[in-house]
């Protein structure tokens, strides 16, 4: 098997394409031949030790990925050899092969391809839980998505129209913004050249957004809360501006609004048979076609240091998946 190892964690250019030994599945583990693994922005982070995941060295990155179980560890009951899984573990997607728990594989439906399963998980499990559970977005409501064109942002598009919502999605350039449409955004703000409370005062008459799907954060977040609706919901989803911003706690104060953590990777811990329950519906969705990952383009696996130049710049729209 070859793939993509971190031995220093000082970023991309320290990863090396590399031939290594097949490994045999453990106790409860699987071998799966990797077809695509996307990139999710804690991949970035991770191979440059700024995620709070620090895997010991030296490690093979790729958090999400998709392929054909080659061979079951023992104990191994749901899964067969020869089934197309996707999988969120963490590491091992950037390469040919790799071992996986297999409580963590998802088996694909016929239907589901491995690019999207691959593209899957991560962005549509985390927004379903900030939309549905955190900030129970209910028809008819006002969601506004900032970062809107990437990764969890587009799922949040699709998901909030699926729950009969009116979105209005915001991103920093107007190509950005089309695509936004194209999912389905009932409006859009380009907040690389428009005044985000303006817009947002134009566009709601007034009243502000409902719930706001924050995964962006520095600048953007004070404004955004500033022009929330009364009884609003606003939910910290990350951070990739940047800085961490902080907040008057008046501003909660004189909405009546919430400020909500969202943090997807925990709740799929602590509450395993809620989260399983949500996947289940989010394949159920995907089997209706009212959502489908939006892919930015496809790379060759050894390609990935391209993907990362590409994610970094901030041009990607929807998700990139290697593929082998
Ligand atoms: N809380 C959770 O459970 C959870 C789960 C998954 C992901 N996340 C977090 O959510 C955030 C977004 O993840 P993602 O996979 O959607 O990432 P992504 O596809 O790269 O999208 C991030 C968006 O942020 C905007 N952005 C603003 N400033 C940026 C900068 N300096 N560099 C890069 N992007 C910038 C970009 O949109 P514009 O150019 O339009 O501004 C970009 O499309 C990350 O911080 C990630 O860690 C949180």
């Amino acid at each position: 098997m070859h793939a993509w190892l971190c031995e220093n964690p000082i970023g991309v250019d320290a990863l090396t394409w590399k031939e290594l030994p097949t490994p045999t599945p453990g106790p409860g583990q699987v071998l799966i031949q990797i077809q695509a693994a996307s990139l999710n922005f804690p991949d970035l982070l991770i191979v440059q030790n700024k995620y709070q995941m620090k895997p010991e060295l030296p490690f093979v990155p790729g958090s999400e990925y998709a392929g054909v179980v080659q061979a079951l560890g023992e104990g191994v009951k749901h899964l067969k050899v020869g089934q197309t899984v996707a999988c969120l573990s963490g590491t091992g997607g950037f390469g040919t092969h790799t071992l996986a728990p297999a409580k963590l594989c998802m088996p694909l439906p016929d239907g589901f391809s491995a690019i999207d399963g691959a593209a899957f998980i991560m962005t549509y499990a985390t927004s379903h839980h900030a939309l549905v559970d955190r900030a129970a977005l209910k028809a008819g409501e006002t969601v506004l998505v900032l970062g809107a064109a990437g990764g969890v942002g587009t799922a949040a598009i699709q998901i909030a129209k699926a729950m009969g919502a009116k979105v209005i999605a915001a991103a920093s350039t107007d190509e950005k913004c089309a695509l936004c449409t194209a999912l389905g955004a009932d409006a859009t703000i380009n907040y690389g050249r428009e005044n985000l409370r303006e817009a947002l005062k134009t566009l709601t008459g007034g009243r502000g957004p409902d719930v706001i799907y924050d995964p962006v954060g520095g600048d953007l977040a004070e404004p955004a809360f500033r022009s929330i609706a009364w009884r609003g919901r606003y939910l910290v989803v990350g951070f990739a501006g940047g800085p961490i911003p902080a907040l008057p706690l008046n501003l909660p104060l004189l909405k009546g609004a919430s400020l909500v953590g969202v943090f997807w990777g925990d709740f799929a811990k602590r509450e395993p048979q809620a989260n399983a329950a949500m996947m289940a519906e989010l394949a159920q969705w995907y089997g209706q076609g009212k959502i489908k990952p939006v892919i930015d383009r496809t790379l060759p696996m050894n390609d990935l240091k391209a993907a990362y130049t590409l994610m970094g710049s901030r041009s990607v729209k929807g998700k990139l998946v290697m593929v082998n």
